[in-house]
């Protein structure tokens, strides 16, 4: 892909580029947003590394010693459950010199031991060695541990923020946790988890989540079972039915909570937090072929309401929850142009596979539509950097989320205070 020239773009162009955006309110990104290097560092510097990020769940790190790497654009983060059984973020970056001190992508190990000099690292960072080094008087062990973030778990889910001052994500996720804390995702089991390598820029990943304007079109599989691919007037009798009934046949209390704080209406930045419960259409109790169940009912389920609880967990990562089975969506930028949409399968803790689910079945719908995605968003991503190709009008009841992310968006970069070009 050919870049917009980076080494004349400075901040100030950036900051027109979006003032001028924000005034088409409801319009697509501008290209600019998805080609210049400039506003790709800005994502980075003050969107993603400000915000709350879904890293993993704990049952990746069972044990003291056990480890998992999150890589976001070209940083490695590790998150490791130290001796005595905390959980902490690091950077994979050497306090010697920088080299990465872990390679595998997760794994269990009593320490990290930089394999160019062999500085050596506890599981919760701290130096336990670096040779020679006690000969250097102005050396100081104790302030040359591995760099940690913060990190914060909520039923199980484990999430990290780059910035020290970032406000506390408690408060958002208390929002939704009527609604979440149900499915006792804190004793759930990682069925399956993929990684879709897609070549686009983050926001063109994300902004396919956040509409289903393309469903109809895009998903066939998915459409069938799942009624926000029709418009919000068609489908609100299905929707009304569905709240009615959704408490009394879940046994769940809340489960038909709502909450919106996301983007431009989130209660702190990079606190974005929604939750929401829709229909899934007559006959289908869950996201399978068949609509039938495909994994024994989560936490405080007790049966089926022919919905689907719909929550965004910070700006980057979403899930779909039905009463059986849990997925999460995640998307991280690896790139300008390069992405990683990740998807968790997660079911009931004590579900055994080939006993109580197949993962095919348990799979197949979001498998399927995960790719489908990848297809669309590839497309795209090749149409926004044609010189030719001008911001459309967005639908606005199907992508109203969307517009108020591109909104969100443009406030943050038209105000943002980039350090000056060199
Ligand atoms: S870079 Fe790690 S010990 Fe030198
Ligand atoms: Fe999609």
């Amino acid at each position: 892909m050919r870049l917009l020239a980076t080494d004349t773009d400075g901040p100030e162009r950036l900051r027109a580029v979006a003032r001028e955006a924000q005034q088409r309110p409801a319009h697509a990104l501008p290209g600019y947003f998805y080609r210049s290097a400039v506003a790709y560092e800005a994502d980075l510097s003050q969107i993603i590394y400000r915000s709350w990020l879904y890293a993993g769940h704990v049952s990746q790190i069972p044990e003291p010693g056990d480890f998992f790497q999150y890589e976001i654009d070209e940083d490695a983060f590790i998150i490791s459950r130290a001796e005595d059984g905390s959980i902490h973020a690091l950077v994979n970056s050497c306090r010697h010199r920088g080299a990465r001190v872990c390679e595998e992508a997760s794994g269990s190990r009593k320490t990290f031991v930089c394999p160019y000099h062999g500085w050596v690292y506890g599981l919760d960072g701290s130096l336990r060695g670096a040779r020679h080094m006690e000969r250097e008087a102005s050396f100081c062990a104790g302030s040359s541990g591995l760099r940690s973030i913060r990190l914060v778990t909520r039923h199980g889910l484990i999430f990290i923020n780059a910035d020290p001052d970032a406000a506390d994500f408690s408060m958002a996720l208390d929002r939704i946790e009527p609604a979440l804390a149900p499915y006792r995702l804190e004793s759930a089991k990682v069925a399956h988890r993929e990684v879709y390598p897609v070549g686009a820029n983050w926001k063109l990943a994300l902004e396919n989540y956040l509409e289903c304007y393309h469903c109809a079109t895009s998903h066939r599989s998915y459409a069938r079972s799942h009624s926000i691919k029709d418009i919000s007037s068609n489908i609100a009798p299905l929707r009304a039915a569905l709240w009615e009934r959704a408490q009394r046949m879940t046994g769940v209390e809340g489960v038909t909570s709502t909450f919106d704080g996301c983007y431009d209406q989130e209660v702190a930045f990079g606190c974005s937090t929604w939750n929401n419960r829709y229909a899934l259409f007559d006959g289908y109790q869950t996201a399978s072929r068949d609509g039938k169940p495909v994994a024994p009912l989560m936490g405080a389920f007790s049966g089926y309401d022919g919905g689907a609880g719909d929550f965004q967990i910070g700006p980057l990562a979403f899930m779909l929850n039905y009463p059986d089975h849990c997925v999460l969506y995640r998307f991280t930028p690896r790139g300008l142009a390069r992405s990683d949409m990740e998807v968790v399968w997660f079911v009931r803790g004590d579900a055994v596979e080939g006993r109580d689910y197949a993962l095919d079945n348990l799979t197949w719908l979001w498998h399927t539509t995960t790719l489908e995605d990848e297809y669309i968003i590839s497309r795209n991503s090749a149409g926004v950097n044609s010189r030719f190709y001008e911001p459309g009008h967005l639908q606005p009841d199907f992508e109203y989320i969307e517009i108020r992310f591109i909104k969100w968006y443009l406030d943050v970069l038209a105000g943002s205070a980039l350090p000056a070009a060199d």
